[in-house]
């Protein structure tokens, strides 16, 4: 496999090609994202926000973006290490008020995603260990991600230490809480 390099996205801030990595960055996450039509530019750029904007602004030291042998952006993982149910940048979730006390248990969260062409070679194991070591040395005793029963992700975050802890009905998919102890 050609060479694969994780960067802390704080430490690429004054990076003198920080606006085509943002931009390359954007491309993942938009090319990953199981919803590609959005109604307006607002639109859009709120849901960026929601699932990838807030991370990098508040927490872009526990943000990793991993680079091929040419610096070119092929995926990420960005999240946040304290209770997310008790945090207002996160007011929005309304999922959490389902999963109880299991944000407590497990308060460190992640979104991670790979281009399409780098999948099923281990970055995404990768990019998600290294994350569950930053919350570990931080002390936290979990972390969780919230995704779907029967989204092929499901499988990737079971091989990776990941163990369903709770499960909510939402009408047309059934969210799932899966936790990591670390
Ligand atoms: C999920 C993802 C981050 C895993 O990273 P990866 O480097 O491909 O994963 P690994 O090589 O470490 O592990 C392979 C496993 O990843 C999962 N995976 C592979 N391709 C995938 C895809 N297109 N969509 C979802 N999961 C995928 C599978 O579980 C796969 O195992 P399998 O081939 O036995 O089914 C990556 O595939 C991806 O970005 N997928 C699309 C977006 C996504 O679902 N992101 C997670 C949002 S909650």
């Amino acid at each position: 496999m050609p060479d694969v390099e994780f960067c802390r996205w704080d430490q690429l801030a004054s990076d003198p090609e920080h606006e085509r990595l943002s931009a390359e960055l954007d491309h993942v996450f938009f090319s990953s994202s199981a919803r590609q039509s959005f109604a307006s530019t607002e639109e859009r750029a709120a849901f960026r926000e929601r699932w990838l904007g807030r991370y990098l602004l508040h927490f872009p030291e526990y943000a990793l973006v991993a680079l091929d042998g040419g610096r070119h952006v092929i995926g990420y993982v960005a999240g946040s290490l304290e209770d997310p149910a008790h945090d207002p940048l996160f007011a929005d979730l309304d999922h959490f008020a389902h999963f109880g006390a299991l944000t407590a248990r497990y308060p460190a969260q992640l979104h991670v995603n790979l281009d399409a062409g780098w999948r099923g070679r281990g970055i995404g194991a990768r990019l998600v260990d290294r994350f569950a070591e930053m919350a570990r040395e931080a002390g936290k005793p979990g972390l969780h991600v919230v995704t779907a029963r029967g989204m092929r992700n499901v499988g990737f975050y079971l091989a990776n230490g990941f163990v369903e802890r709770g499960a909510v009905d939402m009408g047309e998919r059934e969210l799932l809480f899966l936790g990591r102890d670390l």
